[in-house]
This record gives C-alpha cells, sequence and structure tokens, in this order.
C-alpha cells in the first residue's frame, strides 16, 4: 500500500469552540500520569510507557478526545517520533490514529480536532500526517487542516512481520520522477 506523507508547522490560532453538548479531554502522560478513565485501551498503556521509558525522541506525547455526552466522539494522538518513524526530525511530531464514531462522520469534528492540536503546538514544531492513497476522507481531511504533499512511501515488514516495520519516505520529486 502506498503511503502520502504530509506535513505543516505547527502554532497559529487558538483552539476552536465546540458544538453544544460536546466537550474534549487532552490526555499527556508525561503531565498527567497513567491514562484516565475512557482512555485505558491497550495502546495508551503502551504509549504511556513509551513516555516513561523515554522512547519517544522528545516529550509531547497526547491523545485528544471529542465527547458527546458520555460517548467517545472523536480521537487522535500526537507522537514525537520513534523508531518505526525514522523520517521525522527529533523535534517533530505526528497526528495519527484519528478516528471519528461513524455515525458522526462528516460534520467536522476530524476539522475540529487538528484545529485543536494546532493550537497546542509551537510554529517552531514540524507536524507530520501518513495516510493511505485511498483514504480520501483521510487525504481532504489533512489538505483542509493545512498539511502539504511531501513525498510518498510505504511500510517495511522486516522477515514479514509488519510490527517491526518502519516507515519508508521517498520525497516527491523522486515520486513524481517515478511516475514519469
Ligand atoms: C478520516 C476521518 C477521521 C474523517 O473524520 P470526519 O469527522 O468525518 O472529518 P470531517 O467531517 O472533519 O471532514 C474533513 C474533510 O474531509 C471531507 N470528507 C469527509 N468524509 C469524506 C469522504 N468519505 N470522502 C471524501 N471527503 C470526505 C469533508 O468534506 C471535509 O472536507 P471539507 O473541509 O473540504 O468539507 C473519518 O472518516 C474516520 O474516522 N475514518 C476511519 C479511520 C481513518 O481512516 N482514519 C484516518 C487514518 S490516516
Amino acid at each position: 500500500m502506498i503511503l502520502r506523507f504530509y506535513r505543516r508547522t505547527g502554532g497559529a490560532g487558538s483552539a476552536p469552540s465546540l458544538p453544544p453538548s460536546f466537550s474534549s479531554r487532552v490526555w499527556s502522560p508525561g503531565r498527567d500520569g497513567a491514562p484516565p478513565s475512557g482512555s485505558r485501551r491497550l495502546g495508551n498503556w503502551v504509549w504511556w510507557a513509551f513516555e516513561r521509558l523515554a522512547l519517544f525522541s522528545r516529550p509531547g506525547f497526547l491523545e485528544l478526545t471529542l465527547w458527546r455526552e458520555d460517548r467517545l466522539a472523536h480521537r487522535l494522538i500526537v507522537t514525537p517520533r520513534w523508531f518505526r518513524f525514522p523520517f521525522m526530525g527529533a523535534a517533530d511530531l505526528q497526528v495519527g490514529d484519528v478516528w471519528t464514531r461513524p455515525e458522526l462522520r462528516g460534520q467536522g469534528l476530524a476539522t475540529l480536532a487538528l484545529a485543536t492540536v494546532q493550537a497546542l503546538t509551537d510554529p517552531d514544531d514540524r507536524l507530520w500526517y501518513v495516510v493511505e492513497d485511498d483514504n480520501a476522507a483521510s487525504i481532504r481531511l489533512a489538505e483542509a487542516a493545512g498539511y502539504r504533499l511531501v513525498g510518498a512511501g510505504r511500510r517495511t515488514r522486516p522477515l514479514g512481520l509488519a510490527a517491526f516495520g518502519r516507515f519508508v519516505l521517498a520525497p516527491l520529486e523522486t515520486v513524481i520522477a517515478g511516475r514519469g
């Protein structure tokens, strides 16, 4: 599967307001410790351990969740560089695991979440967004949020094991030349 690699700078603006009956929560293991109720999924315990063991290139991991009453409506995470993403700089961040509850899609929640994250970052930060080439909704989301395509690539599978794979980026000029 071909992947698209998007990037933009951080900072800009204040967090947008939420629609009525929605609330948001930012969980940052470096600041808040173990995952709170509602965020105790296995993956978050892994991220918590990553932060504790200093396996990220910098502090800054966070999970943003949007809630409608008590139901999770949207979730995304922001990760610093770790071994699967060698194309990132040590100070870079990546937005990932972006997910909106199916019945709430197309209502601007992911756009709102990206803008919220944007307001939490610094102008010096570089933010990445990696998406599969056939994910039209996610591509539109990234492009509408100001991310620019910088290259394409793939995920490696050493010895056939996806779990140990890395995300390999080829610069846009190389991709275009290869197609030409
Ligand atoms: C991708 C996803 C997070 C988008 O969430 P969402 O809350 O529906 O997004 P928004 O409503 O904020 O829409 C963002 C943009 O995408 C567009 N969009 C939404 N669904 C779309 C679709 N199926 N096809 C094309 N564009 C779409 C919207 O029109 C909007 O663009 P606009 O600002 O120009 O109008 C959601 O579809 C999802 O959870 N998908 C499954 C998980 C996934 O693929 N995550 C991304 C992994 S990289």
